[in-house]
């Protein structure tokens, strides 16, 4: 089965092709394209992402990158295939407000045939709704002109089956019988979960414990009040002076400064937040408000002090997340720990979850790195996940971005 993913939720534009091959009792996903196109660079300047900005890049790109994704999986063609008018009228209509992307997927329509695809997988929340609805607006245009089912996919179900899937290899594979051309492709095993699984999701919206009693079924036992950790981690490099999004820069000053001062202890001691409370949610506004006076107190901030705070402060979130996590663990008696969102990128937290899971016996699904962060191929795995459960029928044309979508 091929399936088509597309993400726009945040700052991201992603495409991507996925094969899906059930081999015995084992799935293999083929990795046929993925395109990617981080909106970052625009959204810097305002030290966050600009919703509007977001859906209007989301629209200039969201074609070309198809195109690029469609050459770089290079499946087959349905030649025999023929747009109909009627369906050109009502896809114009779908992308009614979204600007000129109508006009640039019309003519792209001229020059490609439609491709092979059995499903298009699309997300449909949660994120910043105008990006959304471009995004959604699109994959029902193109299940309109080429005939192909629809499934609204939730990005952070996509955060969560992305864990589930191991490298085999990077192997070249014949693209098609008829062609002699060789095709270098990342290869995966979907790995079976043990359940119930407990997964924690930490992104730039989410700081989520989430308990999965089986396949696709969810219950969220813990949750962020305030800010997610990633909007923590964005807003503290931001009083640091350094880029957006600044996630992976504190992480990397947070390593040197270990690496030079391993048995240093900090002038500039953080709080804890909420790591006494009972329950199982999370506050990480006060550990940035914390930052915000310490560095007040701090007549010149230095490269060696924004190490050090980048160190007690990724130091302050490890103990937190550790601290719930085993929490949840001793009350839910999980087998499997998943990690995601693009926060489960941070090497720091990796490893120190890595331990828990150990100490716990319990078994470790982590995404790729480069997986980790928003991408088009946890959308479509996602998809393909969902249409096993339920198969998805053309007519499902009906349903709607949603920015506060939950599991
Ligand atoms: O999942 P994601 O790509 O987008 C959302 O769905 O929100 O997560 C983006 C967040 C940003 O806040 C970014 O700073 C953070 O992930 N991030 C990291 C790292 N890489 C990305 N935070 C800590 N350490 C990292 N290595
Ligand atoms: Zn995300």
């Amino acid at each position: 089965m091929i399936i088509l993913g597309i993400e726009t939720s945040c700052d991201e534009t992603g495409v991507c092709i996925i094969e899906a091959n059930q081999i015995k009792n084992n799935t293999e996903i083929k990795v046929l394209g993925n395109q990617l196109y981080s909106q970052t660079k625009i959204h810097e300047q305002y030290g966050g992402v600009f919703p509007v900005m977001a859906k209007r890049e989301h629209a200039k790109n969201l074609v070309p990158l198809l195109e690029a994704c469609l050459k770089e999986a290079n499946i087959k063609i349905d030649s025999g295939f023929k747009i109909q008018d009627s369906d050109l009228v009502s896809a114009k209509k779908i992308l009614e407000r979204e600007g000129e992307l109508f006009e640039i997927l019309n003519k792209f329509l001229e020059k490609v045939e439609k491709p092979n695809i059995d499903i298009i997988a699309v997300t449909n929340g949660p994120g910043l709704e105008p990006a959304l609805w471009v995004g959604v607006t699109f994959a029902k245009a193109l299940s309109i002109i080429w005939d192909i089912p629809v499934i609204p996919t939730n990005h952070m179900e996509g955060h969560i089956v992305v864990a589930s899937l191991q490298k085999v290899s990077s192997t070249k594979y014949q693209v098609d019988s008829t062609k002699s051309s060789l095709k270098q492709s990342t290869i995966y095993n979907l790995q079976s979960t043990n359940y119930p699984a407990l997964a924690l999701l930490i992104s730039g919206g989410h700081t989520q414990l989430v308990l999965i009693k089986e396949n696709l079924n969810y219950e969220i036992i813990g949750n962020t009040c305030d800010d997610a950790l990633g909007e923590a981690y964005d807003k503290v490099a931001r009083m640091l002076g350094l880029p957006y999004p600044g996630g992976k820069i504190i992480s990397d000053l947070a390593q040197k400064e270990e690496l030079e001062f391993p048995d240093k202890k900090t002038v500039y001691p953080l709080p804890r937040p909420m790591i006494k409370s009972k329950d199982l949610n999370f506050s990480f506004s006060g550990l940035k408000t914390a930052v915000l006076y310490t560095l007040k107190k701090i007549d010149k901030i230095t490269e060696e002090i924004k190490q050090e705070i980048s160190l007690e402060f990724e130091r302050a979130i490890v103990d937190v997340l550790k601290s719930k996590t085993e929490q949840a663990i001793f009350e839910y008696n999980p087998k499997t720990l998943i990690i995601g969102g693009g926060v489960s990128a941070n090497t720091r937290i990796r490893c120190e979850l890595k331990k828990v899971c150990d100490k716990h016996q319990m078994d470790f699904l982590l995404p790729d790195i480069s997986a980790s962060t928003d991408n088009a191929l946890m959308i479509a795995l996602a998809g393909y996940i969902r249409n096993l459960k339920c198969k998805y029928q053309n007519e499902k044309l009906d349903f709607r971005a949603d920015g506060n979508l939950s599991l």
